[in-house]
């Protein structure tokens, strides 16, 4: 989602190889989440999950007098039957930074993070763990690019991210960090905690400069490879929000009338990405539509990327970000139940059915005394009761397919 970004201003390697050969199931040890076909699994059985957004969780653990919003906001999600929450496991530069400049961190960040790790564990709530923003919020590609410069060397855009040999190291660098930190709270490295579902190569990542899509997958096959080579223990996506490219052109016309250099299919074939994502966000996308030609847009995204997920690619999916805004015209907060009602219908009929849906992810569960972070999109657990048993039933129901 681009437009959460207003805080910035101030601020078990055979496992792979064998599996593979076993009907393209993927990766992993004993209690971490796998994948076969185009399920999620653990322990040999279907995975299936219900879960949120909250990027701000480092943030909040890193400071002992807000710390227990990160454990308050655990222990409520795992009450509604929630079982996992993506969230960034970056900060780049500017106020309060996990990584202050390359390859230096800030060890109270740090361990904000090991706070979220375990305490995510006690409750019983995978994470999904971002390396790197594509928008400007914490830092993203455009501080690494800032970083490229200020060591002098002559960059054009912020997409030589995604190119320039200097970033990419930078970047190579930082996935290293994470992959290899110890947790200082339980002593278990990063890479080796089942309680970390996946590993995301990118929130969100686009690359206008280049639209033929060919920057963004030789960056896709690159870092991929960079993470498993350090990490065989956890799946691994990369953050897409599922436009289509040029591999398929055809498929194109599914796109909300442009693309972003990104292409789901290509992208998500590359061997080391174990399943695909999408978001979600029709009042950004298809600004100015009516509410029928909005509701017919999430309608076939959610159906076109569960056929291809499945019949083409033969990987799980999950919807990674969907929410409303309470700036979007003729909002309510039964409007928004409403529309997670008919998301999670359509994410439950897709699992019941043997399609790739594993899950799905609102955008965003905030805090009480967050109002400073508020984007539109925040869900308050407790001030939202009716939005609550909406997510309660989800949870409920995908669970019992187990
Ligand atoms: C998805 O597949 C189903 C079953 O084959 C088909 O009826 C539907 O039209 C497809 N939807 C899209 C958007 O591709
Ligand atoms: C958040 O809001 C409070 C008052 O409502 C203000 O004092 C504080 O400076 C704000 N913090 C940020 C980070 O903007």
């Amino acid at each position: 989602m681009w437009r959460k970004i207003s805080f910035v201003t101030i601020g078990s390697v055979l496992a792979a190889l064998l599996a593979f050969a076993h009907g393209g199931a993927r990766a992993t040890g004993d209690g971490f989440v796998g994948t076969r076909g185009s399920q999620f699994v653990m322990k040999g059985r279907p995975f299936y999950f219900n879960g949120f957004n909250a990027y701000w969780l480092m943030y909040m653990a890193s400071d002992p007098s807000t710390r227990d919003k990160v454990t308050d906001k655990f222990g409520q999600a795992s009450k509604y039957g929630m079982n996992v929450a993506r969230t960034w496991a970056f900060s780049d530069g500017g106020y309060r930074a996990l990584q202050t400049s390359p390859g230096v961190y800030n060890e109270d960040m740090f361990k904000g993070l090991d706070f979220v790790v375990c305490e995510a564990k006690k409750h019983g709530i995978y994470l999904i763990l971002s390396f790197v923003n594509n928008w400007e919020g914490f830092g993203g590609k455009k501080q690494y690019v800032q970083w490229a410069r200020g060591q002098g060397h002559f960059l054009n855009n912020d997409d030589e991210f995604f190119t320039d040999p200097i970033v990419k190291g930078y970047y190579k660098n930082h996935v290293k960090a994470v992959l290899t930190r110890v947790n200082t709270i339980t002593g278990v490295a990063y890479k080796d905690d089942p309680t970390i579902l996946a590993w995301e190569l990118m929130n969100e990542p686009r690359c206008q400069s280049d639209i033929s899509g060919k920057t963004i997958q030789d960056w896709v096959v690159e870092m991929s490879s960079h993470a498993k080579s350090i990490d065989r223990n956890h799946l691994l996506e990369i953050g897409l929000e599922g436009f289509y490219g040029e591999s398929m052109a055809e498929k194109k016309q599914t796109n909300p009338g442009y693309g972003v250099g990104t292409d789901f299919i290509s992208n998500n074939r590359v061997p080391q990405v174990d399943f695909a994502t999408i978001h979600l966000y029709p009042d950004q996308w298809v600004p100015g539509s009516n509410e029928e030609d909005q509701a017919k847009f999430v309608e076939k995204w959610i159906q076109a990327h569960a056929n291809d997920s499945k019949s083409i690619l033969g990987k799980p999916l999950a919807l990674t970000e969907f929410g409303k805004s309470s700036r979007s015209s003729g909002y309510t907060v039964g409007a928004r139940d409403k529309y997670f009602q008919t998301i999670f219908d359509n994410i439950y009929n897709s699992a019941r059915n043997g399609g790739a849906y594993g899950g799905a992810l609102f955008w965003q569960v905030m805090a009480k005394g967050m109002e400073n972070w508020s984007d539109g999109y925040e869900v308050v657990l407790e001030q939202n009761p009716s939005t609550v048993g909406v997510i309660y039933q989800q949870s409920r129901r995908i669970s019992s397919l187990d």
